[in-house]
């Protein structure tokens, strides 16, 4: 056996090294950070003198087994049925290749071959972690844990984890809180990532002052998850992450491979800002190559009309939206048959020939006739009970036989890992953006699963039913990508609930929150932006009302809001006068102008909503800066320092070089912009500004 060998990964600016341990057959972490940190006596050394536990309950093991891990925390549970659970394992090889590493383990007793992943994310500094696991023995294998990976990071005092935590309608709440003792866990059994929590953390030293050097993670799972951190006996703290499964365990058949869900570990030496940088380059190269396609100025129809679709009103809408400058028209809920409200429908997926009386075609066409690409709302995976598609097929949803099928939102879900189910929505789709001139599609999905089984599928463990529907709903986001390549796709989930890479890199942008009242989305999209970048974040200006937060704020702080992602507009535009509708076409043409800087650029979070101003800065590839500031403050606009404008300071610039704000007709030194900030004079209805800087 090969022993005391290490291996380092490195990204852009950072290494990961992994050494077998010198105290048994398992990796452990040796060195996570900036390039070089390797040399020298790694950080997550431990006394060795930890006393009643194993010299594997304190080390900061990579991934070990509940057998070698009795006591702290395991990231595997396997067994053969009816035997003792646990895995004993021998180090059998390790694999390297240029920005990968195998390093793989063998249970022959319990007939258990796992492999341990790792591969670099090019131009990133992420690197993708996930374990394989084969049954080579002759007799099946039962999984209770199998998680992706587990990621030790050293502290002092403790750690700081930031997290996103929320609920339906106030999701990505950057919270944070001090682990150390004990354990922190978050997750989901929604069958979706959750408006409760992102599959995503941040781990700093508590005992670093200011915006210490961020460790973060990333599940890449759309259905049921953890995410725990512990404070482990070693003094490090330890992450495991990976997905739940509803069965409360997998079967493994001899010869079976599972492979976890990838785990995303990212670093950065700035801290979470410059975290948040690594985690948008990285979304910037999920999207590939449509990165490079403008996102369109959207108009949704959903806060103006709700269910009470018909296509007088919507011409009326998509007419003013075009007016203004929108070059998209969304069509939301209620356009099919049976859907008065939200009580049917679903699962009839035909446009409703009383609100088209003149036929959908007609309709579509006349929409585009405005000069407005035409999109369509639809939630694959639900039926109403009503439906004929739940009368066709009533076996098609999930149900328990002998238990009752619950209601949420008057809904049942379908079963899409199903492949039958799968077919029915692949051709929905086919048939829906063949037929018309649709070039978008918003894809929701409103209720998670409850009682959730296959009748007549056999024993209910023997499923694993939530792989299959992300398998299921990931081939069919697939097969979109593939045979309708120019429609863009807007994931959606009762708001945020689905939020994840998996989705991510299958669909174009994602809808954050349901909520658009304007502190309230300034609060959602500053977390949002801490882990996902700008290209991805649909937001709308709407005449939402604060929920959460009441104080009303002015229409361009919605704009401004908006536009620090991919801007849309939701308002009612047939109440608008024709002042504000000429305000409105002012900020689309000035969105336009700036998007690519937006979606293309270094962007940074600057102070936070509870800040009286903030904003967001971005460096874009061809020499101009935009910030997006925000007042937060009183009502009355009253400066913090009465006469003193309030500043914003810029950060990265080169403090050596001019940067001028033509429509101020102002020159700064990049010093100045470092040192004091951009000033901002608010008052009351002037809360917001969208300044761009041209370096000179
Ligand atoms: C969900 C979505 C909303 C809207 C409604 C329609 O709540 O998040 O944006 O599409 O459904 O019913």
């Amino acid at each position: 056996m090969t022993r005391n060998r290490r291996w380092t990964l490195r990204t852009d600016h950072t290494g990961y090294t992994v050494r077998l341990s010198p105290d048994g057959p398992w990796a452990e972490l040796d060195a996570w950070g900036p390039h070089g940190v390797e040399t020298g006596p790694s950080a997550l050394d431990w006394s060795h003198r930890t006393h009643f536990i194993t010299p594997a309950d304190a080390a900061p093991a990579e991934y070990l087994p509940y057998g070698l891990r009795p006591f702290t925390g395991a990231d595997l549970i396997a067994a053969r049925p009816g035997t003792e659970r646990g895995a004993w394992w021998a180090f059998a090889g390790a694999a390297e290749e240029e920005g990968s590493l195998r390093l793989t383990f063998t249970d022959e007793v319990l007939g258990l071959r796992t492999v341990l992943c790792y591969a670099t994310v090019p131009d990133t500094d992420v690197i993708h972690r996930w374990t394989e696991l084969v049954c080579t023995g002759d007799e099946e294998l039962w999984l209770e844990r199998f998680d992706s990976a587990a990621v030790n990071v050293p502290v002092t005092a403790g750690a700081r984890l930031t997290y996103l935590a929320g609920q339906w309608s106030q999701e990505f709440q950057r919270t944070q809180l001090t682990l150390s003792r004990g354990t922190f866990t978050m997750g989901s059994r929604q069958g979706v990532p959750g408006h409760a929590y992102a599959p995503w953390l941040a781990v700093q030293d508590a005992a670093d002052p200011g915006d210490a050097p961020a460790y973060g993670v990333a599940l890449e799972w759309p259905g049921n998850w953890h995410l725990t951190a512990e404070a482990e006996p070693g003094g490090a703290v330890r992450i495991r992450a990976g997905r739940v499964p509803h069965e409360g365990r997998v079967r493994l058949a001899p010869g079976d491979t599972l492979t976890t869900p990838r785990l995303a570990c990212a670093f950065s030496a700035e801290g979470l800002d410059g975290l948040s940088r690594v985690w948008h380059r990285f979304e910037r190269r999920l999207t590939g190559e449509r990165l490079h396609r403008p996102r369109k100025v959207l108009y949704n129809s959903w806060e103006a009309t709700a269910f009470d679709v018909d296509a007088a009103a919507q011409l009326e809408l998509a007419k003013a939206a075009a007016e203004i400058g929108a070059e998209l028209f969304v069509v939301d809920d209620g356009w099919f048959t049976g859907r008065a409200d939200d009580t049917g429908g679903l699962g009839d997926w035909h446009p409703d020939p009383v609100a088209f009386p003149h036929g959908f075609g007609r309709f579509v066409e006349e929409v585009r006739a405005l000069g407005l690409d035409f999109g369509l709302w639809i939630e694959p995976e639900a039926v109403s009970p009503g439906s004929a598609l739940y009368a066709e097929h009533p076996d098609w949803v999930y149900r328990i036989d002998g238990r009752p099928a619950r209601l949420v939102r008057h809904q049942l879900l379908l079963d899409l890992g199903r492949t039958d189910v799968q077919d029915f929505v692949t051709a929905t789709l086919d048939r829906l953006l063949t037929g018309h001139d649709i070039s978008y599609l918003k894809w929701d999905m409103n209720r998670p699963p409850t009682e959730r089984g296959r009748p007549g599928a056999g024993p209910a463990d023997h499923l694993d039913l939530d792989a299959q529907h992300v398998a299921g709903y990931l081939r069919v986001l697939d097969h979109l990508r593939t045979a309708h390549p120019r429609v863009t796709v807007e994931g959606c989930a009762g708001g945020g609930a689905r939020v994840d890479h998996a989705t991510l890199a299958r669909t174009d942008v994602l809808w954050p929150s349901d909520n658009t009242a304007p502190l309230d989305r300034l609060a959602v999209q500053y977390g949002f932006l801490h882990a996902h970048a700008p290209h991805v974040m649909s937001s709308w200006v709407t005449d939402a009302p604060g929920v959460f937060d009441p104080r009303p704020r002015s229409l361009a702080f919605r704009f401004v809001t908006a536009m620090c992602g991919v801007l849309g507009v939701g308002a009612d535009l047939r109440r608008w006068d024709a002042e504000r509708r000429a305000e409105a076409a002012g900020w689309i043409a000035r969105y336009k102008e700036v998007r690519e800087v937006i979606h293309l650029g270094e962007a940074r979070l600057l102070g936070s909503p509870l800040d009286a101003t903030c904003g967001v800065q971005y460096d874009g590839p061809d020499g101009r800066t935009v910030v997006a500031a925000l007042g937060t403050g009183r009502l009355d606009g009253a400066p913090l320092v009465p006469g003193r404008p309030a500043r914003l300071r810029l950060r990265g610039l080169d403090p050596a070089a001019r940067y001028r704000d033509a429509a101020s007709a102002t020159t700064y030194s990049g010093a100045h912009l470092l040192h004091y900030g951009l000033p901002f004079a608010w008052s009351a209805g002037h809360d917001a500004e969208l300044v761009v800087l041209t370096r000179q």
